[in-house]
């Protein structure tokens, strides 16, 4: 059994080297440096200029469906966007610097099937660095986002809906809103969603049905305003009119910021199995208006008092359980939900019903 879990570390870190950004000469290539850009595909070239975006969305204009697309250069963009059709693979292998363009994204993709951004690395103050709707079939692989302000990742609320989604580890700094903000997506899973010195939410799920997620991790995450590590909202986890346990995350870690883990607004059908959760400067975990959410286990050290409750616009809380150990906070529940479920350990002070 030993040999075994050995052997399949090995060959899973084998198989992550060997995939690196730009690996194995891709057929479309960004090159070049500040004011002398050239894209070229299958060795002849697309694109020579000063224009990074435009180099890079010729590359990806001319890309066939399949063929990698890889900036090895960086650049800025400016406050401008760059599309990723359906079909299309982008690896940024560079460092990618973007400006503000009101309601829009540094990158998008929308209305497509099957886009890919395996690799990015983006630097800037984007209103959202990467936006999408009515995607099928996305892939997000390893996404770094250094931001000096603006939101990371964002699903529209208003537009058509999105399947099959699925995203690597995403690492946002910086961000002045939410690192990832999500809506309308069936199927999601995401690896890693890590955030440090985020503004708003590290995760937040909304309309999300069908979702796996193995961590969130938040590090100063929402401080000094309601949002959290990781949100559930506006009926995350509805599912065919009611709340059947469809939202699976694996752990969530969350220290100082905000809130740890907020769920809001007829949002449920959800499942966390571990939780690490220390000092946070709002609520550690704050249930209000949600049914069934499952907490399976895990610590709370200090921080804003655990709290289910619900406000009068919505039903009241139900099916909601939570089991840890929390030590140096309180546990209240107000008012009372329907069939709540308290296992607490530690020396966490009691007020439930
Ligand atoms: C993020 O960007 C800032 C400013 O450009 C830089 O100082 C810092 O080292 C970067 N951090 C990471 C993790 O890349
Ligand atoms: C982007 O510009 C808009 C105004 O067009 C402003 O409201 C917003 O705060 C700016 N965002 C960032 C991240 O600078
Ligand atoms: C939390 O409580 C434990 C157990 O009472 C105690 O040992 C520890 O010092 C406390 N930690 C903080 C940060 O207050």
């Amino acid at each position: 059994m030993v040999k075994l879990t050995v052997l399949s570390v090995l060959l899973a870190l084998g198989a992550t080297a060997s995939a690196q950004c730009g690996a194995n000469n891709p057929p479309v290539q960004v090159t070049g440096s500040s004011g002398n850009y050239r894209a070229t595909q299958n060795g002849n070239q697309i694109y020579s200029g000063g224009d990074y975006r435009l180099a890079i969305q010729t590359a990806l204009d001319r890309a066939s469906s399949g063929q990698r697309v890889a900036v090895f250069a960086s650049g800025s963009i400016g406050a401008n966007t760059i599309l990723v059709g359906s079909g299309k693979i982008l690896e940024v292998c560079g460092t990618l610097n973007v400006g503000n363009r009101s309601g829009r994204g540094a990158i998008e993709s929308t209305d497509t099937q099957n886009a890919e951004i395996r690799y990015l690395t983006m630097t800037g103050n984007p209103y959202f660095g990467l936006r999408f709707f009515g995607t099928r079939g996305l892939r997000l692989g390893e996404l770094n986002l250094n931001l000096s302000g603006g939101m990371g990742i964002r699903f529209e609320r208003d537009k058509a809906a999105n399947s099959d989604v699925k995203m690597g580890i995403i690492r946002v700094t910086g961000a002045g809103s939410h690192a990832v903000e999500t809506w309308n997506i069936n199927g999601l899973e995401i690896d890693q969603v890590i955030a440090r010195n985020v503004g708003e939410c590290g995760l937040l799920l909304q309309k999300v049905t069908n979702a796996r997620v193995n961590l969130v991790d938040g590090d100063n995450v929402a401080a000094g305003n309601g949002y959290a590590t990781l949100r559930f909202a506006n009926e995350n986890g509805k599912l065919n009119g009611g709340y059947p346990t469809n939202v699976y995350i694996n752990r969530v870690k969350s220290r100082g910021g905000g809130r740890g883990i907020f769920c809001v607004s007829q949002s449920g059908g959800a499942q966390i199995d571990n939780i690490d959760l220390a000092n946070n400067g709002n609520n550690a975990i704050l249930i209000e208006n949600c049914y069934n959410v499952n907490i399976r286990g895990g610590t709370i050290n200090g921080g804003g008092e655990v709290r289910l409750a619900a406000r009068t616009e919505f039903a009241n809380s139900r099916d909601i359980t939570i089991t840890a150990q929390v030590n140096n906070n309180s546990v209240r529940e107000s008012p009372c939900a329907d069939n709540s479920n308290f296992y607490i350990s530690g020396n966490a002070r009691m007020n439930v019903c």
